[in-house]
C-alpha cells in the first residue's frame, strides 16, 4: 500500500521536475544582449539585457511577448520613441515616475554614457 500512497507524490515530484527542467531551457535560450535600432536624433545606442529582465524563477516572458514586442527573431519590431514611453508604453510601462522602475529622466541608464 506504500506505493499508493507514495505514487501520486512521485507524479508531483517528477512533474515539478519537468517544469524546472522546461523553465532552465527556456532561460538558457534567452537572447543575446540586443542594441535597440536607433532612432530620431543623435544619441548613444541603448542596450536591452534580457538578463536583467527575466527573473530565474519565473521565467515570465508573456509581460513583454508577443506584445508590444513580437518574440520571432525576424518579426517588425515596434519603434521605440521617447514620446511612446512618456504615454506609458513599450519600456515606459515599467520605466517613468512612479512605475516598478527607474525613471526615464535617468538618461544614462539607458543610454551609456550619453552627453545629453
Ligand atoms: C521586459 C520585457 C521583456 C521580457 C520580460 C522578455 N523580453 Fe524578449 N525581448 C524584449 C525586447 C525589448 C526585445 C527586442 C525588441 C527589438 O529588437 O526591438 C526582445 C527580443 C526577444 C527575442 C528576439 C531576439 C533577437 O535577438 O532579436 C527573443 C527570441 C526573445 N525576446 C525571447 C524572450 C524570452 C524567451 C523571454 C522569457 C524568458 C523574454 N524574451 C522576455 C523584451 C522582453
Ligand atoms: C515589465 C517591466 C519592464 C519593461 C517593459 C522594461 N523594463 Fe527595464 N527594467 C525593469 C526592471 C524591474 C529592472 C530592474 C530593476 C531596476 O534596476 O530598477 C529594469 C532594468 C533596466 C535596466 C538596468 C539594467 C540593465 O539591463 O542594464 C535598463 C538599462 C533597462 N531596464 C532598460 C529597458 C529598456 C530599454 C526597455 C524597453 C526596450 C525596458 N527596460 C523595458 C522593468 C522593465
Ligand atoms: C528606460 C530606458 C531609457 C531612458 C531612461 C532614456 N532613454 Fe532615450 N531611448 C531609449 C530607447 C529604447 C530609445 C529608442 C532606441 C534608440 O533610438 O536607440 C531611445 C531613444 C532616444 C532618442 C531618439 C529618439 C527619440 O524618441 O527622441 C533620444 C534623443 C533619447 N533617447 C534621449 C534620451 C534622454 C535625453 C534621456 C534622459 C532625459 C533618455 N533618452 C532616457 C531608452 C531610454
Amino acid at each position: 500500500m506504500t506505493l499508493r500512497r507514495t505514487l501520486p507524490g512521485l507524479v508531483v515530484a517528477l512533474a515539478l521536475m519537468l517544469a524546472a527542467a522546461a523553465v532552465g531551457a527556456e532561460l538558457r535560450r534567452l537572447p543575446k544582449d540586443i542594441a535597440l535600432p536607433m532612432t530620431g536624433k543623435k544619441h548613444s545606442v541603448v542596450t536591452f539585457k534580457h538578463t536583467t529582465h527575466v527573473k530565474p524563477e519565473s521565467a515570465d516572458c508573456a509581460t513583454c511577448h508577443p506584445r508590444p514586442w513580437p518574440m520571432k527573431r525576424r518579426a517588425k519590431q515596434p519603434v521605440i520613441t521617447h514620446k511612446l514611453m512618456d504615454q506609458g508604453e513599450l519600456c515606459g510601462k515599467c520605466h517613468g515616475e512612479g512605475k516598478e522602475s527607474f525613471d526615464l529622466e535617468d538618461c544614462d541608464k539607458c543610454h551609456a554614457s550619453d552627453d545629453e
